[in-house]
C-alpha cells in the first residue's frame, strides 16, 4: 500500500517570524503520528529557518520551485545543490501558478526535474486541466500532454504527482471525490503504460482540501495524499489535514 502523503505548499505566504511560529506550534501536534508524511514547503527566505526546527522532526522540507542549471550567472535564481543545503529533500515543480505566471512550459518542467533528480532532491510534479479544458473535455489530453513532457526521459524513481485541477485553486471549489479519483486513475494508467514502477508513485490531490474534505478525498483507491495551500498556513488546520489523511 502506498504511504499517505500529506504536503503543504505555502506560496508567498509567512515571514521567517511566522514561519517559526508556525513550526513550533505545529510538530507538537503531529510529533506521535505515523503511517503519514508530511512536508512542508515554506518560501525560500525561510528555508533556514525552517530546516532549522525541523531537524530530527518526522516532517520533510520542500522548495517551491528550483533552477535547471547547476550554476552560473542566473540572477535570482536556486540551485538543486542550494536547496540541499538549506535541509531540503524535495522541490515542489510546475505548479499550475508557475506555469500561468512565469511562463513555464513542459520542457521546461522537464529540465527543471532532471537536475532535481539528478543532484538527489525528490520531486512533487503538478499537472492538472484549467476550467475551460475540463468543459472542453479536453482533461485527458491536458494530462497526456503535461505528463509526456514533464517526464521526458526520466524514470519515476523519486517522483510524486500532484493532480491539481486549476479551478479547483484557491477557489473553494474541490473536485467531487469521483473527479479527483477518477483523473488520478487516468495518471496511473498513463504511468502504467508509459513508465516502469507506476504503481509505487503517490498520487496526490490538490485544489481546495480542507479539514472538511480530507477524510472523503482519501477514501479513494487512487488518491494517496494531498497537496494544500490555503488550508496549510494555519498550524490547527493542516494539523487535522494530517491526521484526517491516514487511511483508516
Ligand atoms: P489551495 O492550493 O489548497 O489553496 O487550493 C493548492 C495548491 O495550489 O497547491
Amino acid at each position: 500500500m502506498r504511504k499517505p502523503f500529506i504536503a503543504a505548499n505555502w506560496k508567498m505566504n509567512k515571514t521567517v517570524e511566522e514561519t517559526e511560529e508556525f513550526v513550533n506550534s505545529f510538530l507538537p501536534m503531529v510529533k506521535n503520528i505515523s503511517g503519514v508524511d508530511i512536508l512542508l514547503a515554506p518560501p525560500f527566505t525561510s528555508l533556514g529557518a525552517a530546516s532549522r526546527l525541523l531537524k530530527s522532526s518526522n516532517v520533510i522540507l520542500a522548495a517551491q520551485n528550483v533552477f535547471y542549471e547547476e550554476k552560473g550567472a542566473y540572477t535570482g535564481e536556486i540551485s538543486p545543490a542550494m536547496l540541499k543545503s538549506v535541509g531540503c529533500s524535495c522541490v515542489i515543480i510546475g505548479h499550475s501558478e508557475r506555469r500561468q505566471y512565469f511562463s513555464e512550459s513542459d520542457d521546461i518542467v522537464n529540465r527543471k526535474i532532471k537536475t532535481a533528480r539528478k543532484n538527489g532532491l525528490d520531486v512533487i510534479l503538478c499537472a492538472g486541466e484549467s476550467l475551460e479544458e475540463r468543459e472542453a473535455n479536453k482533461t485527458f489530453n491536458v494530462l497526456d500532454r503535461q505528463l509526456a513532457g514533464s517526464l521526458a526521459d526520466l524514470s519515476l524513481d523519486g517522483i510524486t504527482i500532484a493532480y491539481e485541477p486549476i479551478w479547483a485553486i484557491g477557489t473553494g471549489k474541490t473536485a467531487t471525490k469521483e473527479q479527483a479519483n477518477e483523473a488520478h486513475a487516468y495518471i496511473r494508467q498513463w504511468l502504467r503504460q508509459n513508465k516502469e514502477g507506476a504503481d509505487d508513485v503517490r498520487i496526490q490531490y490538490g485544489g481546495s482540501v480542507t479539514p472538511d474534505n480530507i477524510e472523503s478525498l482519501m477514501s479513494q483507491s487512487e488518491v494517496d495524499g494531498a497537496l494544500v495551500g490555503g488550508a496549510s498556513l494555519k498550524p490547527d488546520s493542516f494539523a487535522k489535514i494530517v491526521t484526517g489523511a491516514i487511511k483508516k
